[in-house]
């Protein structure tokens, strides 16, 4: 089952300048985080049922150094969390689904994660996320 948007992901080039606008808004950080499969430092802010996540690049092989250089600051990629990422992948390779990581990576708060080509979601990065067995991400 899909549960919900999890998150939306946005590059940045600071967090800290990245943060200021959520925080102008009366929102706060509540997790930050490198995720070395990812090579990105993440800070989440909680909107609701759902978050913001922001990305900063740690190095320049970095998927978000990349996406940066190319297209500067912006929406990155959408989450969906899922029960059964596994399930989810094998249903999606049976549609035809263009996948980026055929496997589930770890990703940010012990979540087990992995990326749609954006040529199969009408442009869009889509990452599905699995929370870990520690229950709900953070
Ligand atoms: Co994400």
């Amino acid at each position: 089952m899909v549960r919900k948007i999890d998150h939306i992901g946005m590059a940045v080039r600071s967090l800290e300048q990245g943060l200021a606008f959520y925080q102008a808004l009366g929102l706060a950080c509540d997790g930050r985080e490198t995720v070395a499969s990812q090579q990105v430092e993440v800070a989440f802010v909680t909107v609701g049922d759902s978050r913001v996540e922001l990305l900063e690049p740690t190095g320049p092989e970095s998927p978000i150094a990349r996406f940066l250089e190319k297209r500067g600051e912006g929406i990155h990629h959408i989450c969906l969390q899922v029960d059964d990422i596994e399930a989810h992948l094998q249903q999606l390779r049976e549609a035809g689904v263009r996948l980026i990581n055929s496997k589930p990576v770890l990703g940010a708060g012990g979540c087990r994660v992995a990326f749609v080509h954006p040529a199969s979601a009408s442009g869009v990065l889509v990452e599905l996320s699995q929370p870990g067995s520690s229950g709900d991400a953070e």
